[in-house]
């Protein structure tokens, strides 16, 4: 069976109140319309047709997948002239699955339990609301059988009480939805082509109605305000941790946890609360995250224990080390095994060597440290002379005195010292003392300004 697949997506999203077009607003990170692309293209169709509308070019530019077809519906004139415009690219495929770019939890498990259910027939997924709110409702006939759909503001009181809804998830042959798609007339409240009108179509034309349910209805629930979205923020959030969880991740509170992108962990790996992951975060072994931590594209090796409220965002972490409390390790970081960094420590740019130490008030950018490096509280490497960045080298055993001002471009020799308070602008070399700053003297006679009486 060759399977189509149209993602609608033209509708305005007035109710976001955004300049943003409504498929793009993040979920998890991510634009909403991603989401339901990576559930269809594991559906594994011949084709996907995105129909776009408003502020189209910048959702095209946005989603930029090659291997997707779009059309656009200038004017909304309804989800059935909608469908109608993704038809001529529809050419060659037996059925069309049609989803919506707003509703994004919809899961491949249920999508393909669905498609496996319809095996010829019309499918429609359909769930079952306490409060049915404003979807359109299912009317079925006194034997259970599906008769058709009633929109919301066209039905009457008895309809709509009904409490089983139309999620807009349907599967239709191609010719036969080709056919009831030019049937289709917008004589109805809202003056729309209804794609639900095809369902009494079908039932008239003797064509089973093939009813599925999704696994949690939560996964047929569609963004319409920020309200919604935040929801299905939540929801979305609960079901990753419940899957790291699974997969043997400790939290100290999964509702405290947010990942908008990929989490690969190792084994016995824990994270306080609200710690956040961003892009593609890898975690070893037994490493720990503390409280109000950030990741973002992080490789974190073995046995590392990131302390609470740190920032690290495009570094490599080697095994054994320690960071943190309050520490930002910026891009182009390469911590070494058991190197330590600790508090109010800024890094950029920079690769810690094995067993060094930066642990208080640093700052250190564009730097190649080795090992068994010591940097005293406050010493920091002046990288940036208004016009260019330069590097600064520490070899293997230098040690940085308490507030010391490494000015770049320098080298510090290996097993170097530097005084402390010392401002460094020529190379230290390796095993020697060296102090650059004013020499201490004690004045004699020397008073104290007093004020006249
Ligand atoms: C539609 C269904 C309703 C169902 C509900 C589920 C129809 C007539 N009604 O209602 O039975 O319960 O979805 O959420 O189908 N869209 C376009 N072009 C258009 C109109 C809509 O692309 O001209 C897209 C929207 O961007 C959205 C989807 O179709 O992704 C649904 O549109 P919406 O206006 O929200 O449909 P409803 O009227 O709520
Ligand atoms: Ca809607």
């Amino acid at each position: 069976m060759k399977l189509g697949i149209v993602i609608l997506a033209a509708g305005q999203g007035t109710r976001m109140k955004s300049s943003l077009p409504k498929v793009l607003h993040p979920l998890a990170g991510r634009p909403l319309l991603s989401h339901v692309l990576d559930t269809a293209h594991s559906l594994q169709p011949e084709r996907i047709v995105v129909v776009y509308g408003h502020g189209g070019e910048l959702v095209k530019d946005t989603i930029d997948q090659p291997d997707l077809l779009w059309v656009e519906q200038s004017e909304q004139l309804g989800t059935g002239h909608a469908v109608q415009q993704a038809m001529p690219l529809m050419q060659g495929v037996d059925k069309v699955l049609v989803l919506y770019g707003d509703v994004p939890l919809i899961r491949k498990e249920s999508l393909q339990a669905f498609l496996d259910n319809t095996a010829s027939g019309v499918g429609l997924m359909t769930v079952t609301l306490a409060d049915p709110g404003s979807y359109g409702r299912i009317q079925r006939d006194a034997s259970g059988k599906v008769q058709s759909i009633v929109e919301n503001k066209d039905a009457s009181p008895e309809q709509l009480a009904i409490t089983e809804i139309n999620t807009g998830i349907m599967l239709v042959d191609t010719d036969r939805l080709q056919q009831w798609l030019e049937a289709l007339s917008p004589q109805n409240a809202q003056g729309e082509y209804y794609l639900t009108d095809i369902i009494a179509m079908a039932v008239r034309d003797g064509v089973e109605i093939h009813v599925s349910q999704p696994e949690h209805a939560i996964e047929a629930e569609g963004v319409n305000d920020r309200l919604q979205l935040a929801n299905l923020e939540r929801v979305l959030q609960r079901w990753q941790a419940e899957a790291l969880m699974r997969d043997g991740v400790t939290f100290m509170d999964p509702a405290r946890f947010d990942l908008r992108g990929t989490l690969v962990t190792g084994t016995d790996v824990s994270l306080d609360v609200n710690v956040i992951v961003e892009g593609r975060v890898e975690l070893g072994d037994g490493v720990s995250i503390g409280a109000n931590t950030v990741l973002r594209n992080v490789q974190v090796a073995d046995n590392v224990c990131i302390r609470e409220n740190c920032v690290l965002e495009d570094a490599v972490i080697g095994p054994d080390c320690a960071i943190g409390p309050f520490s930002r390790i910026r891009p182009g970081t390469r911590l070494i095994g058991g190197a330590h960094v600790g508090n109010f420590v800024e890094i950029k740019n920079s690769t810690i060597g094995p067993g060094s130490k930066v642990n208080h008030l640093s700052y250190i950018g564009d730097t190649q440290m080795g090992g068994g490096v010591n940097i005293g509280a406050g010493a920091i490497t002046c990288n940036y002379d208004g016009a260019y960045k330069h590097q600064t080298v520490i070899e293997d055993q230098a040690f940085i005195g308490s507030n010391t001002a490494l000015v770049a471009p320098v080298s510090i020799g290996a097993d170097a010292t530097i005084g402390a308070g010392s401002v460094i602008t020529a190379n230290a070399e390796a095993g020697k003392l060296t102090v650059a700053r004013g020499k201490q003297v004690t004045i004699e006679g020397w008073k104290r300004p007093v004020k006249e009486k």
